[in-house]
């Protein structure tokens, strides 16, 4: 990414999650002092433990100071906290979910996305570049039953891992949309094949990870919430078998059962995946 998609990436995410996330809206419930007391307080210690394990100098000290007002400055709080921490803020979620697997949300989803209706095609340019791919499948509770009128928000880059409304280059709305699901709880959604893409390498979250030598890449992957009313929305991302960056993701958030293995499904370049999902009651 350029030094101006790094800052519009960080002002839009940090905008969207003063709003909180998509299917946790901040509930305004006051903060238990024993709570806060134990998480922050064990949070405090990991790191002064880190200071006299390492013996961190004041050089190093005030260059964590800088970097933290550099995050703050840049807007790459939401960018850093869902990169390196929200993994495992969902695997303790996920301990007392039934349903599919879930995963992170990650900071560039977009609220207001055009709704269509399936079978349905993302917005994309006219020349959008990329191999055409169809993601089709059910929504069903736990019981097996259909889930009629289910949506499935599905954001994702284009072919050259940029997403829309946090880079300058795709329009706005490019391949996102809000698909709802015909009376059977089925969905067939046409896009392209996303692409592997680096967190930005020009603010101080991509400046940290370079310097610690951590690889920067996410594999290419669909961005997917899918509710039905009564139901908990499942949060994931689903991946692409044989992807380079599959054991490697800077975000942790890959997981087996959500990678795909697309066909070809005969109609010139076009490839198809089928996936269901299965939503618990909420
Ligand atoms: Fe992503």
């Amino acid at each position: 990414m350029t030094t101006t998609d790094a800052g519009l990436a960080g002002s839009h995410a940090t905008e969207s999650a003063r709003q909180g996330s998509s299917n946790q809206r901040a509930s305004g419930a006051a903060a238990d002092p024993e709570r806060v007391s134990a998480v922050v307080g064990a949070a405090l210690e990991g790191i002064r433990s880190a200071i006299r394990e390492h013996r961190v100098t004041y050089s190093e000290f005030d260059a964590f100071k800088r970097w933290l007002i550099d995050v703050s400055d840049t807007g790459e709080w939401p960018l850093f906290l869902d990169v390196y921490l929200e993994y495992e803020v969902e695997r303790v979620a996920a301990e007392d979910q039934a349903g599919s697997t879930g995963t992170i949300l990650g900071p560039f989803w977009l609220d207001d996305q055009v709704r269509l209706q399936s079978p349905a095609t993302l917005p994309m340019r006219d020349d959008e570049p990329g191999t055409p791919f169809v993601l089709a499948g059910q929504v069903r509770s736990t019981d097996g039953e259909p889930l009629a009128g289910a949506t499935v928000d599905i954001w994702h880059t284009d072919d050259e891992g940029w997403y829309s409304g946090f880079a300058e280059k795709p329009p706005a709305g490019n391949l996102r949309g809000v698909v709802t699901c015909d009376d059977d709880g089925r969905f067939e959604i046409h896009t392209r094949k996303p692409a592997p893409y680096t967190i930005p390498l020009d603010g101080p979250t991509g400046k940290l990870t370079e310097t610690a030598g951590w690889s920067p890449w996410r594999p290419a992957h669909l961005h997917l919430l899918v509710s039905a009313p009564g139901r908990r929305t499942v949060t994931t991302q689903l991946f692409f078998t044989g992807d380079e960056y599959l054991d490697s993701d800077v975000a942790s958030a890959t997981k087996p059962e959500l990678i795909l293995d697309p066909r070809p499904t005969g109609n010139g370049a076009e490839i198809r995946s089928d996936y269901d999902f299965v939503l618990e009651t909420g």
